[in-house]
């Protein structure tokens, strides 16, 4: 791939899709914690750093194909540190720096530009990159620049597609093309054949399945998902064949809100046989996790991972899972601020503050929470419970998506 076609297809091909559909639609509120150092703390415990080190509350982060908001979130998210938001879709930016001035965030800059055009070398602590690389012709073009960007220590979180959970949509793609939407000029157009032709899909088989739980979306995320105009998409084997390719190493999946509201996050699957369970409990990480892939497929989690340079080396879950055990925990309380969007499309901060977390865990890891009393390690802890939970509470207790324990070292 030449530099000229990657960079035409950032300034053109995106630039364009993107003008027409910026990706996401605006979140219905934005929030942020009185405490600048609880999403620091959280990521370093998804990677299993329970000292609390990997990530300091002023790092410098890249959200990378930031689209129309990810990087105002991740600057609420992160007061204390710098982001840079990049996009090669000016008017997603301008989105997202409306929203930014309007709310008065100050350690936010955006900047119009190609990942494949920036030159960045070892300064960022943390790179987000999510949905953004299977868009172009060259991920691995891609990914190559966001290693670069990474500090020795630093944490990529990068999500593409998962093969699995493309396939009716690819399908639905290829039928389009023969129907010659390629040769349709305007989006909108484009829009309304493609908007056509689903409505015309049998609803009893895969494809028309799959619609069905996009009826409700608006035309952004749904031309992002059906007219997206290039994709790749991964299996597990693949996603990590392509990080250590270019130079990174997978450290462990990250949960996140699709998942959740899913109720797929987790990777591991639950076998009943003794004899299956030994052999598939037995595997590396890799080869688990591809197994879970091909076995869940349409129900297997989003490919997203946190991934370091491969020179760092990972834990592997098992170890992350004995970290966890070695660790005293508490349980996490901030105050929360948040913005609501009106009818107008503005933001207006609610008077007053309220607790964070704001909701329970799963009921299954309940009893868990309710024990540790920052004082006992976790292995102590689970004297009183099911070994066979540690992963799932670690998941669900402990991290991003479920923040509800910090660990009690500093
Ligand atoms: C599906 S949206 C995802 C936005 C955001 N990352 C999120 O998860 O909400 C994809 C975004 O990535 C941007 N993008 C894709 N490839 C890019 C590239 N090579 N350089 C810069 N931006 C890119 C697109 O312009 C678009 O705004």
């Amino acid at each position: 791939m030449t530099a000229n076609v990657v960079n035409g297809h950032e300034s053109g091909v995106l630039n364009v899709f993107y003008r027409s559909f910026p990706y996401p639609w605006p979140p219905r509120q934005l929030v942020a914690l009185d405490d600048p150092a609880f999403y620091t703390r959280m990521i370093a415990q998804d990677v299993g750093d329970y000292g609390h080190t990997r990530l300091a509350p002023d790092a410098s982060i890249w959200v990378a194909g930031c689209g129309t908001n990810q990087a105002l979130i991740t600057a609420l998210r992160f007061p204390g540190a710098t982001v840079l938001g990049t996009d090669a879709s000016e008017r997603s930016l301008e989105m997202c720096a409306a929203n930014a001035a309007q709310l008065g965030v100050t350690n936010l800059e955006l900047r119009h530009e190609g990942i494949t055009q920036a030159e960045h070398r070892e300064r960022f602590d943390y790179v987000l990159c999510t949905g953004v690389i299977h868009h172009n012709p060259d991920p691995p073009a891609c990914l190559r620049r966001l290693t670069a960007a990474m500090r020795p220590d630093a944490v990529l979180e990068l999500m593409v597609y998962n093969t699995f959970h493309r396939q009716e949509i690819v399908r639905f793609q290829q039928a389009l093309t023969v129907l010659g939407y390629d040769d349709v000029e305007s989006l909108q157009d484009r829009l309304s054949l493609a908007r056509r032709l689903s409505e015309s899909v049998p609803p009893g088989g895969q494809v028309g399945r799959r619609l069905e739980q996009y009826e409700y979306m608006g035309d952004e995320g749904w031309a992002d998902s059906w007219m997206s105009p290039l994709e790749h998409d991964y299996t597990v084997e693949q996603f990590w064949a392509m990080a250590e390719e270019c130079g990174l190493t997978v450290e462990a999946p990250t949960v996140n809100a699709f998942d959740q509201a899913g109720e797929s996050y987790l990777w591991e699957v639950p076998i009943r046989d003794p004899e299956v369970r030994e052999r598939y409990e037995g595997l590396p990480d890799r080869e688990r996790w591809q197994v879970s892939n091909l076995l869940l497929m349409d129900s297997s989690p989003m490919m997203w991972f946190y991934a370091g340079h491969a020179a760092r080396g990972r834990l592997t879950a098992a170890e992350h899972d004995e970290a966890f055990l070695d660790t005293v925990f508490t349980p996490t309380s901030a105050r929360r601020r948040r913005w609501v969007l009106d009818e107008q499309g503005r933001y207006n901060e609610v008077p007053n503050t309220s607790a964070f977390p704001n909701a329970l865990p799963p009921a299954r890891v309940r009893p868990i929470l309710a024990a540790v009393d920052g004082k006992r390690t976790m292995r102590e802890v689970f004297a009183d419970f099911d070994p066979a939970l540690v992963r799932t509470a670690r998941v669900e207790l402990a991290t991003s998506l479920f923040p509800f324990l910090t660990s009690s070292l500093p």
